[in-house]
């Protein structure tokens, strides 16, 4: 059939449109595209939370015609994207606050921190809302692995990322080539592929010859190659056995930077922090938000819905047409709300992330001065997890690093400390990498996610059944209650999830208002 015969027997267009995208005759519309058709007419939406999901709703909403409040019980707007900055303070659960005396001009990114290229979303609104990027190193070969506490001789010691990447890529190469070529798999492959992929594990290991790991300037030099008759030494491997019984071959270990999707490179950043994408919101849409006001119930209407609220005033109350919660579930779980048994069940059980970070400032930038680490991370197996150097301000004086980056147990145990205690801990283990630790520290700031009032955990994490179960019960409004935030997206812990899924509500929620049928048109079809 031809496409004309095709389109004339589909009739309207409108009808033809999925067709005619499968068929390849269309290109799918690019993320940004999200013009609705029709108009709000001024109808009352209440959106709890002012993270970028809350903010997100509120913008695009506004454009559409709706009236938008937005409740926020923070001084500030952005939720987690947080970046720390002088004269931060920050309260948890437990602990007495505390407030950032960095330098001024000198921020880390308490929350997100870096961007995936292939976020379209999150990109589209850096260029919409005119928020400059740069990139974000998050893969580095000369960051260190440090194993602490096993029986190795390369434990306790720091060693360059790219010698035991290298090492260990070159002996599991060379064990899958002796394995080949000793006939000892079937590699179901013919003769002349077989010698192909022998060919490609030579390659891909740094293979000699003879097909045995060897080292290679890959793993880099003991001595430092240079003019004249400076030809520069390679330096032996380490054997495959001490990696092992070292333990870094252990999962602490395993390299994910550049395999993960998410954290494939290029990643970016925003320029002078995260939260400069949450400003450029608040700029827009920051005269609908009432800060310091903290929700306590949210009941649903035979129409509409009310919330009751605390603020500085006291208590008050607020009607809407209709609510979009963005609240993180284990704030949500303990406001009274009358939600139906499946929503109230998703609210109290999806488990959220325990997670840490310490920005730690040094009065000089001894891993790029002495160590020739621009960005990227240092792994370790012991508390800190993982140490990230700043992809910004290269070569200035002073610079702010991650002093640890933990999840789970790790993060737990460290939370559970004082502000000075974690930074006595981040100084005494990061010491034991770059001893100039000591030397160069000024100041610290901690922020433990879990234990942060009105986030209470880094993000939603959902396993196995939870996706089948307590997830689709939130992506379905409860009467007049819309759920938004990274927590109803399979973009957990990204900025992206808060974006995806505030357009996806808006979408909804116009459909509804507007009685249309609107199906969210998504990036990369996720
Ligand atoms: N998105 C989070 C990060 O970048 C998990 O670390």
């Amino acid at each position: 059939m031809s496409r004309r015969a095709f389109l004339s027997q589909t009739g309207k267009v409108a009808a033809a449109y999925p067709a005619m995208l499968a068929l390849g005759m269309l290109q799918p519309a690019p993320a940004h595209a999200f013009d609705l058709p029709g108009n709000g007419n001024g109808k009352r939406i209440v959106i709890l939370g002012a993270g970028l999901a809350g903010l997100t709703a509120a913008y695009e909403l506004t454009k559409l015609g709706y009236q938008c409040t937005l409740l926020e019980a923070r001084n500030r707007a952005g939720g987690r994207c947080w970046s720390i900055r002088r004269g931060a303070v920050h309260h948890e659960t437990d602990i007495a606050p505390q407030t950032a005396s960095f330098d001024d001009g000198m921020y880390f990114n308490a929350g997100p921190s870096r961007i995936p290229h292939h976020h379209e979303l999150t990109m589209h609104y850096c260029r919409e809302l005119q928020v400059p990027i740069q990139v974000y190193n998050n893969v580095n070969e000369a960051t260190y692995f440090f194993s602490e506490g096993k029986n190795g001789p390369l434990s306790n010691r720091k060693i360059r990322s790219r010698e035991i990447r290298n090492d260990l890529r070159g002996y599991t190469m060379e064990l899958l080539a002796k394995a080949i070529d000793q006939h000892q798999i079937d590699t179901g492959l013919s003769k002349e592929d077989s010698q192909k992929i022998l060919e490609y594990l030579r390659a891909e290991g740094g293979l000699d010859l003879d097909k045995l790991y060897k080292a290679s300037d890959r793993r880099g030099f003991i001595e430092q190659p240079g003019a004249g008759n400076k030809a520069g030494k390679i330096g032996d491997p380490h054997k495959l056995a001490d990696i092992i019984s070292s333990g870094l071959a252990d999962p602490d270990f395993y390299n994910v930077a550049e395999y993960t999707y998410e954290l494939q490179m290029t990643m970016f950043q925003a320029i002078g922090g995260m939260d400069t994408i949450a400003k450029a919101f608040e700029q827009r849409v920051g005269k609908m938000v009432r800060y310091n006001c903290e929700v306590t119930d949210i009941l649903n209407l035979p129409e509409g819905v009310k919330i009751l609220y605390k603020d500085k005033k006291g208590p008050g109350e607020l009607q809407a047409d209709l609510c979009i919660c963005t609240l993180p579930l284990p704030v949500l779980s303990n406001i009274r709300h009358n939600f139906s048994s499946d929503v109230s069940r998703a609210i109290d059980y999806v488990p959220y992330m325990v997670t840490g970070k310490i920005g730690m400032q040094f009065k000089r930038r001894f891993w790029e001065e002495d160590e020739q680490i621009f960005g990227g991370i240092t792994h370790t197996n012991n508390e800190l997890t993982q140490i990230f150097y700043p992809s910004y301000d290269y070569l200035s004086k002073k610079g702010i690093l991650l002093g640890y980056y933990n999840f789970h147990d790790k993060a737990k145990r460290v939370g559970n400390l004082s502000h000075a205690e974690r930074e006595k801990l981040a100084l005494e283990k990061g010491s034991l990498i770059h001893p100039q630790y000591p030397k160069e520290f000024e100041t610290s700031f901690s922020v433990s996610w879990h234990k942060t009032p009105y986030s209470m955990g880094g993000w939603a994490i959902y396993t196995g059944i939870n996706r089948q179960t307590l997830y689709k019960s939130l992506l379905q409004p409860d009467k007049q209650v819309y759920f938004a935030g990274e927590h109803t997206t399979y973009l957990n812990a990204w900025m992206a999830g808060a974006f995806e899924s505030a357009r996806r509500t808006v979408a909804d929620v116009h459909a509804r208002m507007t009685n249309q049928r609107v199906s969210y048109p998504t990036a990369n079809g996720s």
